[in-house]
C-alpha cells in the first residue's frame, strides 16, 4: 500500500473529524455571533424556498442513509435483508434523493452566482462550499451506475468494512478501499474534507438543526374578549 493510500483513507478521517469537532467548539466558545446560517433570504426570497427546501430535503435523507447503510454491521441486517438487496436499496433511495438534493443545491447555486445582491454580499467560502457540495453529490450519483456494474454487493461490503473499523478507532481500514473504483475514493476524501472545512464555513450550522422546534409548546394567542377588554385594572 502506498503513503497516499494510509494518509487518506487511514490517517484523514481523524484529522478531518478532530477539527471538525475541536474548530466547532472553538468557534462557539471564540466567536459565538459568527455562528450562522448566513442566510441570504432577506436579499432575495427568488429561487430560496424550492432551492433550500429540496436541498435540504435530498441531503438530509442521503445522510441519513449513510449512517445505516454504512455503520449498521452486517451480522446484524442480514436477517432481514440480504446484501444484494441492501445494495440495490442503497442505489435507489440515494439515487432519488441525491437528484431531489442535485435539483435544490443548482437552483442555490445559480442563484448565488447571478443574483448581484447575493453576489455582493455573499463570501468566496459560500460559494465555495455549494461548488463542493455539488462536486460530492455528482461523484455520490456517479458512483451509482459503477455500483450497477457490481449488484452482487461485494464492493458495498468493502465499502461499509472501512467505515465501520475508523469509526471503531481500528487500523487496517484503509486495506478495504484499496482495490475500488477511484469515484468511491474521491467521494470519500471529499467528503472528509467537507467535515474539515465545515467548522471555517456556514456548513457549521450542521450543529443547530432545530429539532427542539418539533416538541416546543403551540404559542398561545387568545382573542381578548369584550368583558375582559372593558374591565377595569384593579387598583
Ligand atoms: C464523509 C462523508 C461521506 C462519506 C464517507 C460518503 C461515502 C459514500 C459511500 C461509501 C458511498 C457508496 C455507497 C455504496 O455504494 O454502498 C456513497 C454514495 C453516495 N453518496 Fe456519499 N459519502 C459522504 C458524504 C456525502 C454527501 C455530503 C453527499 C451529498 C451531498 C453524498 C451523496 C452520495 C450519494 C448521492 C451517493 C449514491 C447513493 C447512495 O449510495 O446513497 N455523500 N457515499
Amino acid at each position: 500500500m502506498n503513503l497516499f493510500d494510509q494518509f487518506a483513507f487511514q490517517i484523514y478521517p481523524y484529522i478531518a473529524m478532530a477539527v471538525f469537532f475541536v474548530g466547532s467548539w472553538a468557534r462557539y466558545d471564540r466567536a459565538m455571533y459568527t455562528w450562522r446560517t448566513g442566510s441570504s433570504q432577506m436579499l432575495s426570497d427568488k429561487g430560496m424556498r424550492w432551492g433550500s427546501n429540496l436541498f435540504h430535503v435530498g441531503v438530509l435523507a442521503v445522510l441519513g442513509g449513510h449512517l445505516v447503510g454504512l455503520l449498521t454491521p452486517h451480522a446484524v441486517y442480514e436477517h432481514f435483508i440480504s446484501t444484494p438487496h441492501k445494495q440495490l436499496l442503497a442505489m435507489i433511495v440515494g439515487g432519488v434523493f441525491g437528484v431531489i438534493c442535485l435539483i435544490g443545491l443548482c437552483i442555490l447555486l445559480l442563484r448565488r452566482l447571478t443574483n448581484p445582491r447575493i453576489r455582493a454580499t455573499g463570501t468566496f467560502a459560500d460559494t465555495l462550499v455549494l461548488v463542493l457540495l455539488l462536486a460530492q453529490l455528482l461523484l455520490g450519483l456517479f458512483s451509482i451506475f459503477i455500483s450497477a456494474g457490481h449488484l452482487d454487493g461485494s464492493v458495498m461490503l468493502l465499502l461499509t468494512e472501512w467505515a465501520q473499523h475508523i469509526v471503531t478507532f481500528r487500523w487496517g481500514a484503509a486495506d478495504y478501499v484499496l482495490g475500488v473504483h477511484w469515484v468511491y475514493k474521491a467521494h470519500i476524501v471529499l467528503g472528509m474534507t467537507l467535515f474539515l472545512i465545515a467548522p471555517f464555513t456556514r456548513l457549521v450550522h450542521v450543529w443547530s438543526i432545530p429539532v427542539g422546534y418539533l416538541w416546543r409548546p403551540y404559542q398561545v394567542v387568545r382573542r381578548r374578549s369584550a368583558s375582559a377588554f372593558n374591565q377595569s385594572p384593579r387598583v
